[in-house]
């Protein structure tokens, strides 16, 4: 997909086999990147969310689809927040997007605050490309921001996500969890 492509992921049905797509698909298509696929990825995400969030489906929806920019924009891994956020937008409404968006932001906000905080050789690497750790100023109009408890969630379950061999729930098992936010959506932008 060219850079600049608008790309619009617009019915529950497309974003499930996107999703689905993500079977044997990497973040680093050269296969450099995190040691499991795409969709194995989405689901520990997902899961470690809805374990901890239970009842912010949106942020486990935004856990899921995290990603999918690396799958539309292969290789364009500093902008893959971005481009998955405009993706999803319509179909899923702002908030999922803007938490999508995030998980970059979040990333680089965590790079400096917390020395705990362990990224993935491929998430260290690609750290410099998307704006490298946050300034002193950008770390405080962040942590303003009405969604930074729910980024750093996001974050931290993208970065536990990662586990070869995990078993966690089948994809299908999302589908009525996507459908009620996407109806939220829907009934929320309808005059
Ligand atoms: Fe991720």
């Amino acid at each position: 997909m060219s850079e600049g492509a608008i790309v619009r992921v617009s019915t529950v049905d497309e974003l499930m086999v996107l999703l689905a797509n993500g079977e044997d698909v990497w973040d680093m298509p050269d296969r450099s990147g995190d040691p499991v696929d795409i969709l194995d990825h989405d689901r520990q995400c997902a899961e470690l969310l809805r374990q901890r969030y239970p009842h912010d489906e949106e942020l486990q929806v935004a856990g899921l689809v995290h990603d999918i920019g690396h799958q539309l924009f292969p290789g364009d891994d500093a902008g893959h927040g971005r481009h998955g956020a405009d993706a999803i937008r319509g179909l899923l409404g702002a908030r999922v997007a803007r938490l999508v968006e995030l998980h970059v932001v979040a990333k680089r906000y965590l790079a400096v605050t917390d020395s705990a905080h362990t990224l993935s050789p491929s998430s260290a690497r690609t750290l410099i490309a998307q704006g490298g750790p946050m300034s002193a100023a950008e770390i405080a109009e962040f942590r303003t921001d009405p969604d930074f408890d729910a980024a750093i969630a996001l974050r931290h379950a993208d970065d536990a996500g990662k586990v070869v061999g995990l078993t966690v729930a089948p994809l299908d098992e999302w589908r009525p969890v996507i459908e009620r936010v996407a109806a939220q959506t829907a009934s929320a932008s309808t005059p």
